[in-house]
């Protein structure tokens, strides 16, 4: 629903007609992958990929606020992109400070609750002050939940879950015998979120690069040639589509079989 100049409600059709709302993924995950690829091929520098894919992130919270998406996790940067010259690195921290001071605006009307997980002790004093800003300030939204993953790898979340837990094992306030799945899970990044039902990797590579490694572990996958930069909404409801259509087992077999 959105509000008219003249203060009068006007309830939108559903831009996606075909998949009812207990169809569509509850939790979406995105590898946005090949943001330099898609400049190189224009004969642009690798940062201009980067600069237009913040288009595409603007496109994808707006659509899933439209079709209720409860949370979308978005990779911007991981705990190995680090290797990456210091020119590119520096351009990404940038893109990143502008995105959360441009971006308030927009996330405080649509509602959006953003979250950032992964590591915060090797981003620049600026970029995590624009962030805790962003963060407290849609605290208290109830829509679509928007999580980054920035300096995010997956294996050094879990890295992290054991050391807690083997902290919490020795000072005595967590039995050996009490550990299982919900114990890992309350101490991810990732905790109070949906389950990823629906990754989605533009780029076509197929590969989960150190993204969400316990998570992913029945998402569907989805992959795409197409760049980052050039995703469009279409090419999002099309995977939402896809999606509706699998078959999702998880382990057992078919209800009709
Ligand atoms: C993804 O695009 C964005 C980040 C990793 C920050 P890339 O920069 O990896 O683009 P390609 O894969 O080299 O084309
Ligand atoms: C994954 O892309 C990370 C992000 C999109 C932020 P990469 O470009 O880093 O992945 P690899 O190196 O091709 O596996
Ligand atoms: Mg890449």
């Amino acid at each position: 629903m959105t509000m008219t100049n003249r203060g009068q409600n006007v309830v939108e059709p559903d831009p996606l007609p075909d998949v009812p709302s207990a169809d569509r993924p509850r939790h979406i995950a995105i590898i946005m992958d090949g943001n330099g690829r898609w400049a190189q091929s224009r004969g642009l520098p690798r940062i201009e990929g980067h600069r237009h894919g913040v288009q595409t992130v603007r496109m994808i919270s707006e659509t899933s606020t439209e079709i209720g998406i409860e949370a979308v996790t978005l990779y911007c940067l991981s705990s190995e992109n680090w290797k990456r010259p210091q020119q590119e690195l520096d351009f990404l921290m940038h893109l990143l400070e502008q995105y959360l001071i441009e971006e308030r605006r927009t996330i405080m009307d649509q509602g959006l609750r953003l979250q950032v997980i992964g590591r915060r002790d090797r981003l620049p004093a600026s970029v995590l002050d624009e962030m805790k800003r962003t963060i407290d300030m849609s605290a208290a939204n109830s829509g679509t939940r928007l999580v980054l993953a920035i300096d995010y790898g997956g294996r050094d979340e879990i890295t992290r879950v054991v050391r807690q837990v083997a902290t919490e094992v020795t000072s005595g306030t967590l039995g050996l015998h009490e550990i299982n799945e919900q114990t890992i899970d309350e101490r991810l990044y990732t905790a109070g979120l949906p389950e990823v039902d629906l990754m989605i990797r533009t780029g076509g590579d197929m590969r989960v690069s150190n993204f969400l490694l316990w998570q992913l572990s029945y998402a569907e996958l989805w992959i795409t040639e197409k760049c980052w930069p050039e995703f469009t909404r279409d090419d999002f409801f099309g995977a939402i589509r896809d999606f509706s259509s699998r078959q999702r087992r998880f382990g057992g077999l078919n209800v009709n079989e």
